[in-house]
């Protein structure tokens, strides 16, 4: 039996999960409620952290303090920042990091590294479960803010500094988190916009859509998670 982290930011990201899981345990720490559920001989610990890096980070550590978790899937929607990667595509992260953090020259103190890298097994399984669905997936860099992007002109800049696939809010906090603690992780995230100026109109309709397909994706990689 492994103990598998989904860690989500809206109700939405984790409305299909919670609704195929069935009755769970329901733990609050901290603030956070942690939904505790078997499922096909895996131990699930599934909960929303709540927008942006703080509430992803400390949702992160809380997660694993508490539940010691073999592995964390970050699931959710994401803005598309590379212009093969379309809205309902997934990407799946190879490496996450802040595109908002600017160190100018405090780059040598600790922790040492400011790009967290994925974990390659979850990358595969999670390329295995889009190609068995014939979602089109993408694996890249994804980049997390403290800003909804939604803006010509802050796309391009973050494009030009560190081309990603795609950008968020939250997977760049949840790798930090599990970098520190040392806990293999994936970002899968589903592309609700572009992260344009259409991006705001786009996520409003594609949300709840983007946020359905990659729950399906996730728990679907659950299952290929064992021993
Ligand atoms: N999540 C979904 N779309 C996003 C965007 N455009 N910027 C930041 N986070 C997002």
């Amino acid at each position: 039996m492994k103990t598998i982290g989904i860690i989500g930011a809206m109700p939405s990201e984790l409305k299909d999960i919670r609704l195929t899981l069935g009755t769970a345990g329901i733990k609050n720490i901290s603030g956070f409620d942690f939904y505790e559920n078997m499922y096909h001989g895996n131990r699930i610990i599934n909960v929303c952290c709540g927008i942006a890096k703080v509430n992803a980070a400390l949702c992160t550590q809380v997660l694993i303090d508490n539940f010691n978790p073999d592995c964390i899937i970050n699931t959710g929607v994401a803005g598309g920042m590379d212009s093969i990667v379309k809205v309902c595509d997934v990407v799946v992260s190879t490496e996450v990091m802040p595109h908002d953090l600017d160190l100018h020259f405090l780059n040598d103190y600790p922790p040492y590294c400011g790009i967290f890298k994925a974990d390659d097994k979850l990358i595969k399984n999670a390329v295995n479960v889009c190609s068995d669905m014939g979602v089109n997936s993408f694996c890249g860099r994804i980049v997390s803010g403290e800003a909804f992007v939604s803006d010509n002109c802050l796309k391009a800049e973050i494009k030009e500094k560190f081309n990603p696939y795609a950008v968020d809010m939250e997977s760049a906090a949840v790798g930090h988190a599990c970098y520190l603690n040392k806990t293999p992780f994936v970002s899968v995230r589903c592309i609700s916009d572009n992260a344009d100026d259409d991006g705001a109109m786009s996520f409003d309709e594609f949300e709840k859509i983007a946020a359905k397909r990659v729950a399906e994706i996730v728990l679907k990689m659950t299952d290929n998670i064992k021993e």
